[in-house]
């Protein structure tokens, strides 16, 4: 029987997971299957025994369950721990663990595929929601002079960085607050781009900046990725470096083999 694994959300149909996931395959010679598994809202965790169950090795979790995802695994990982919320489960026998490959997967997009180092650079993460949380951590490890979380919601903000404040400069606010400031790499990290909405960040903050990073991908770059464009960002990226690469530090975690990316990304960019 080939080792299993699936994606769990709901909705699933749109995942690129089972793609991506099989191209890994194929390109690392590892016989396995993969699929995506739509859960009903109030049915994550019977689905994920019943998987577990028959067998699966491993399961990637996306919205709306990777919260649950985090309450149901018996051991974490230290970076899903301090994400609270978890994306990729491993099954060995009794033990559900559960990891966050989000930030991982972020940061290697940035570094490798792109070409910009962190260490030293002045970051702006846009949103204080799951998104943003997930990534905080892997971000302040590559020790970034400053790391500045704006927010709508500005209490929201200051509440993730008192949390985080102890692994490395940062600060937080609202959009306003950053108006006079200059940045290197700002990241939209808000759900804003899934409504076609632009964050109401003030313009000259791109001004001088090296990156814009969204972490979320359409079919024509997002508003806040022209918008950035428009104001002087040096250059642009969706999120499907990330998606790639946060499934790759998966694979790493259940098969013990690195997948190549670069490919992967290619041909998800000549998809959509
Ligand atoms: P996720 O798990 O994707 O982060 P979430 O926890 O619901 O989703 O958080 C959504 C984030 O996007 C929040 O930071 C939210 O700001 P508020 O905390 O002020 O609600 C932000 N967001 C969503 N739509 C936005 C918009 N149009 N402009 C600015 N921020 C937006």
């Amino acid at each position: 029987m080939l080792d299993s694994y699936a994606v769990i959300g709901n909705p699933i149909s749109h995942s690129k997971s089972p793609l991506i996931h099989k191209n890994f395959a194929q390109q690392a010679e590892q016989s396995m299957q993969y699929d995506a598994l739509l859960a009903p809202l109030d049915g994550f965790e019977a689905t994920v025994e019943n998987f577990r169950q028959h067998g699966g090795k491993g399961m990637n979790v996306t919205v709306p369950f990777k919260l649950e995802a985090y309450r149901l695994a018996t051991r974490l990982t230290e970076r899903a721990t301090i994400a609270q919320a978890v994306n990729t489960l491993k099954f060995k026998n009794d033990e559900i663990l559960g990891d966050n490959t989000d930030g991982a997967g972020l940061v290697r997009d940035i570094e490798c595929n792109l070409g910009i180092p962190i260490a030293e650079k002045r970051i702006l993460l846009l949103g204080a929601g799951g998104a943003a949380r997930g990534v905080i951590l892997p971000l302040l490890q590559q020790n970034p002079s400053l790391l500045a979380i704006a927010n709508r919601t500005p209490a929201k903000a200051v509440a993730l960085q008192e949390q985080f404040n102890r692994y490395g400069n940062s600060i937080a606010g609202d959009f306003m607050h950053f108006s006079d400031a200059h940045f290197d790499i700002i990241i939209n990290a808000t759900s804003a781009s899934l409504h076609d909405a632009l964050p109401e960040i003030p313009a000259g903050v791109f001004a001088q900046a090296t990156l814009a990073y969204d972490m979320m991908y359409r079919q024509e770059p997002t508003r806040f990725l022209k918008f950035a464009q428009q104001n002087g960002t040096h250059q642009i990226a969706d999120g499907i470096g990330m998606l790639v690469e946060q499934a790759a530090e998966s694979f790493l975690l259940w098969r013990g083999i690195r997948p190549q990316t670069k490919p992967v990304i290619a041909m998800l960019k000549s998809q959509i």
